[in-house]
């Protein structure tokens, strides 16, 4: 059985007082989650005092980004991964749309990022999708295999445990469209394909496939009732406690 996980991506919103003030409230809201694990992304700045607030709550902290350097070096302006676990994070979001489409982020550097994030003890999760374009041309499910072939080329099996995949349509983020349930299901049972093609049927079937895109209260449960769709990566409504809260009690 995969254990579904509910993930709120915060991108670049919120001083440290905000994110503690938004985790705290979070907590007691989530406490009987044992559904599913919970994680919230804020900013880095927010990271260390975030983590520990939630000490032994069940809720994880994921940083948004990380260097692709492993080890620390001069790389002005850069994070490593074990920087981010050492300020008490599990997870690092990896090859995000917003990263490729404004930081050019590229297959090579989410498979180097993804590397680091391995390397450090930490999990991936790692974001694919296609835009609108793509998706009208009809070249998704290509589009979706290239970025898993190219962003986690040197992914081997005994790392498979260390990635989630987010599929998220850049043209469901923030756009309040989300995919149908079914045009979601279509392409997390295709990407499910593509890791039992690479990998095996057991490693693929164990792999945990989230949804992300204009999720929201009164869409998880049908997002959530498809066969191969795991849990969401939530960006505007988790920024709210109560809305995340309502995502994450989806059943
Ligand atoms: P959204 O963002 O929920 O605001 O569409 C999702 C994401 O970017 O991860």
């Amino acid at each position: 059985m995969r254990k579904p996980v509910i993930a709120g991506n915060w991108k670049m919103y919120k001083t440290v007082s905000d994110s503690v003030a938004t985790a705290v409230a979070l907590k007691p809201l989530v406490a009987n989650a044992n559904h599913c694990e919970v994680i919230i992304a804020p900013v880095f700045t927010a990271l260390k005092s975030v983590a520990d607030r939630l000490e032994g709550s069940n809720i994880k902290v994921a940083a948004q980004n990380c260097a692709a350097e492993q080890r620390e070096g001069a790389f002005t302006g850069e994070v490593a991964a074990f920087m981010v676990r050492d300020a008490g994070c599990s997870h690092v979001i990896v090859g995000h749309s917003e990263r490729r489409q404004y930081f050019n982020e590229t297959d090579t550097s989410v498979n180097r990022k993804a590397q680091a994030v391995i390397a450090a003890d930490l999990t991936a999760i790692v974001c694919v999708g296609e835009d609108l374009t793509q998706r009208e041309q009809g070249i998704a499910e290509n589009v979706v295999r290239g970025q898993i072939t190219g962003g986690l080329r040197e992914l081997t099996a005994s790392d498979l445990d260390r990635i989630i995949v987010a599929y998220e349509p850049v043209w469901a983020i923030g756009t309040g469209r989300t995919a149908t349930p079914e045009q979601a299901q279509e392409m997390h049972a295709f990407i499910r394909r593509v890791f039992a093609e690479r990998h095996s049927q057991s490693a693929a079937e164990s792999l945990r496939i989230l949804y992300g895109g204009s999720v929201k209260p009164d869409n998880i449960a049908g997002l959530m009732a498809q066969p191969d769709i795991d849990g969401a990566l939530v960006g505007g409504a988790s920024l709210n406690a109560e809305s995340f809260a309502q995502i994450v009690n989806y059943k």
